[in-house]
C-alpha cells in the first residue's frame, strides 16, 4: 500500500440523471461519489444523462470526493459516446471510469485506449484517469488476474452482486443476504476472497457492491462489517444514511490503530542500531517481528489517510 493511499471506504452510487440528486451528492462525506449513466438511468434518458453528468463535473462545489463515472458496458451501443462526452468535455475534473460487467481483459484495453486518445486530443495528462472494473459475472471473475492487470490505469476492483447472482443463477433476490436453504457458512465467500486475493496480488484497492435494503442500517452494517472483517477497502452506498456507517466499519478501530502505530515506533527502534538491531522484539506482552510490522503497516496506512490521530505513543525504553 503505497503513501498515496486514497480511501474509498463509502462509494456514493448517484443517478447520473438527475440534476437533484448530484447536487446533493456534492456535499456528502462519501469518499467516492459515481455518477452512473448504466442501470440507474433508463434507455430513453441516457443521452441527456451524458450531459448533464459532463456539466455537473465541471461545476463548483465538490468536496475532495474521488469523482467517478459509470459508463455502459461495452456490449451496449452507448460506451464509446458514454467516454467521448464525458472525458472530453470533464476530463479534468474526473479520477475514473468505472466500467461495468468486464468479462476479460480487453475491455479495459479498449477504454484505456480510448482514454488515451481523448487525453491527448484535449490536452490532458495521459494516463490519470484511473479505470474501476466491476467483477458481474463467471466469467470476470474466472478472468480477474488478466482483468487487475490489464492496464496501469486499474485502480480497484469492485463486486457487483447483483448481477452477479443473476449470472450465476443464485436463488435468492435479496442483495447481500444469504439465498434460502444455504444455512452455513456463507454464499459469497468464494466470490469475495478471490476479488479480494486478485486485488491484494495487483495491489489495487478491492470494493464490495451494494446493499439494497436501504432503510436497514442494522442491516447495512452487518454486510459491510463482513466484506471489512476480510480486509476489504470500502463498499458502495446507496443512500446518504449508509455512508457514515460505511466510513466507520471501514476505518480501524482507535484501538487497532493505535496499537499499530505503537508495533511501527517500537519495531522501528529496536532494530535499530540504538536499540539494539533486533529481529524479533517484545511489545508488551507480545512476540513482534517483521511480519507484524507489514500488518501494522496497512492498518497505519488506512488509519493515516481516514485522518485518525493516535491516543498513545511510543515511549524509547532508553528516553529521560
Ligand atoms: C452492481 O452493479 C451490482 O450489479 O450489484
Ligand atoms: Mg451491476
Amino acid at each position: 500500500m503505497s503513501s498515496v493511499y486514497r480511501p474509498r471506504r463509502s462509494v456514493l452510487a448517484v443517478p447520473g440523471s438527475s440534476r437533484k440528486m448530484i447536487d446533493k451528492a456534492k456535499g456528502l462525506p462519501a469518499d467516492e461519489i459515481f455518477l452512473d449513466l448504466e442501470d440507474a438511468v433508463a434507455p430513453l434518458a441516457k443521452q441527456e444523462a451524458r450531459a448533464t453528468v459532463a456539466d455537473a463535473l465541471a461545476e463548483d462545489g465538490w468536496g475532495d470526493q474521488i469523482k467517478v463515472v459509470r459508463v455502459n458496458d461495452w456490449t451496449t451501443e452507448w460506451t464509446y459516446a458514454d467516454v467521448v462526452e464525458v472525458v472530453g468535455r470533464a476530463g479534468a475534473d474526473l479520477d475514473a471510469i468505472l466500467l461495468p460487467k468486464v468479462p476479460d481483459a480487453s475491455h479495459v484495453q479498449a477504454l484505456d485506449l480510448l482514454l488515451t486518445q481523448i487525453e491527448k486530443a484535449n490536452g490532458l495528462e495521459v494516463g490519470r484517469i484511473g479505470i474501476e472494473p466491476q467483477i458481474e459475472n463467471a466469467i470476470g471473475l474466472t478472468n480477474i488476474d488478466a482483468i487487475a492487470t490489464a492496464s496501469p490505469r486499474v485502480q480497484t476492483l469492485v463486486f457487483g452482486p447483483a448481477d452477479f447472482m443473476a449470472s450465476i443463477n443464485m436463488r435468492t433476490l435479496v442483495v447481500g443476504e444469504q439465498p434460502d436453504g444455504y444455512d452455513r457458512g456463507d454464499a459469497y465467500h468464494h466470490i469475495l476472497m478471490t476479488i479480494l486475493l486478485a486485488a491484494r496480488a495487483h495491489r489495487v484497492q478491492a470494493i464490495d457492491g451494494p446493499y439494497l435494503q436501504i432503510r436497514d442500517i442494522e442491516a447495512f452494517r452487518r454486510s459491510a462489517q463482513r466484506t471489512a472483517a476480510l480486509g476489504f477497502d470500502g463498499k458502495w452506498v446507496l443512500h446518504p444514511t449508509q455512508i457514515e456507517a460505511a466510513n466507520e466499519v471501514f476505518s480501524p478501530r482507535q484501538g487497532d490503530y493505535d496499537r499499530a502505530e505503537l508495533i511501527l515506533d517500537a519495531y522501528e527502534f529496536h532494530t535499530s542500531a540504538a536499540g539494539g538491531g533486533r529481529g524479533a522484539v517484545m511489545l508488551g506482552d507480545e512476540m513482534i517481528d517483521e511480519a507484524s510490522r507489514k500488518m501494522a503497516l496497512v492498518i497505519s496506512a488506512k488509519g493515516r489517510a481516514a485522518g485518525m490521530k493516535r491516543n498513545t505513543d511510543f515511549v524509547r525504553p532508553d528516553a529521560g
